[in-house]
């Protein structure tokens, strides 16, 4: 039976208790509204620990004052329902008082320097890191896991937790889990429920302009070229490109003839949702 917990002191308490049976904990960080794609951290997250810790958290300091943190869909009983069936041990759900005690005009802020959290999604949506890295940071201190698993859905979130954890010397391992996507193409979100009938057939789109991206890479076109090409077949297909790139694995920018290993992201909006999607290669 899975443990739905609210309350730091009880949280505690059992992973104390975990720790002296010698038992391995992992986390798998969330925001609620749960899909094949958590559970599927969930799954795997059992593969490297005796114990799992999902924690479900609308963080309201990762949302800008323009984005969805007031229509987030929040879905407790069913994610419970959904954790419990994927093997998770105990879901931890706090409030705001209990994740920011002196309240959010006085929290203590985590902010992960350089490149990797200033581009694409750090430029588009200032002091979203800062808020995953602060509340990552708290959700590391609560449960003190060994292993905590994110998915590459979101690709440059791990690549920023990756850096806060070498940082801050967090002692636990990161795991970054494949994306988990529909028969069609389209990668696992809560924000896909925002899709309308006709914004859902267009946004499988993402992920077929994602592996053009890649077989025009692998056929030596000029990175700019496939970026071009990239934004104008998503402008097409009805959507409004954010950033359509291709960058090295740390996100930086590569350099034209140089092989290495890429990864090619997009954002884009559909109607008032916005996407992101990525294939590394
Ligand atoms: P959320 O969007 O709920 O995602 C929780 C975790 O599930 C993230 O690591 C995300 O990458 C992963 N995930 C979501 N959709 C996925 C898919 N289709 N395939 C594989 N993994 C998928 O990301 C967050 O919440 C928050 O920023 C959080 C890290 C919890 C901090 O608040």
């Amino acid at each position: 039976m899975i443990e739905t917990v609210t309350q730091l002191k009880r949280l505690r308490a059992l992973v104390r208790s975990w720790k002296k049976a010698g038992l391995k904990v992992a986390l798998v960080p969330t925001m609620g509204n749960l899909h094949e794609g958590h559970f599927s951290l969930v799954r795997q997250a059992r593969r490297h620990a005796d114990k799992v810790v999902a924690s479900v958290f609308v963080n309201p300091t990762q949302f800008g004052p323009n984005e969805d943190f007031d229509r987030y869909p929040r879905t407790p009983e069913a994610d419970a329902a959904g954790l419990e069936a994927a093997g998770c041990d105990l879901a931890w759900m706090p409030g705001v008082d209990e994740m920011y005690p002196l309240g959010l005009a006085h929290t203590t802020t985590v902010s992960v320097n350089g490149n990797v959290a200033a581009v694409l999604e750090g430029e588009r949506r200032p002091g979203h890191f800062d808020g995953v890295c602060t509340v990552v940071s708290r959700l590391f201190n609560q449960v003190t896991p060994d292993v905590a698993l994110f998915g590459k859905k979101d690709y440059q979130q791990l690549a920023v937790i990756r850096q806060l954890v070498d940082e801050l010397q967090f002692p636990v391992d990161i795991i970054g889990a494949e994306i988990v996507r529909e028969p069609d193409g389209l990668a696992r979100s809560s924000r896909n429920q925002y899709l309308n009938e006709t914004e859902r057939a267009v946004a499988p789109q993402l992920h077929r302009v994602l592996r053009e991206m890649r077989a025009a890479c692998a056929a030596g076109l000029p990175r700019q070229l496939v970026e071009q090409s990239a934004t104008q077949a998503l402008a097409q297909a009805g959507f409004v490109v954010d950033y359509a790139v291709v960058r090295q694995r740390d996100l930086a920018e590569p350099v034209d003839g140089q092989p290495g290993e890429r990864v090619a992201l997009l954002a884009a909006r559909i109607g008032t949702t916005r996407l992101i999607d990525n294939i590394e290669f």
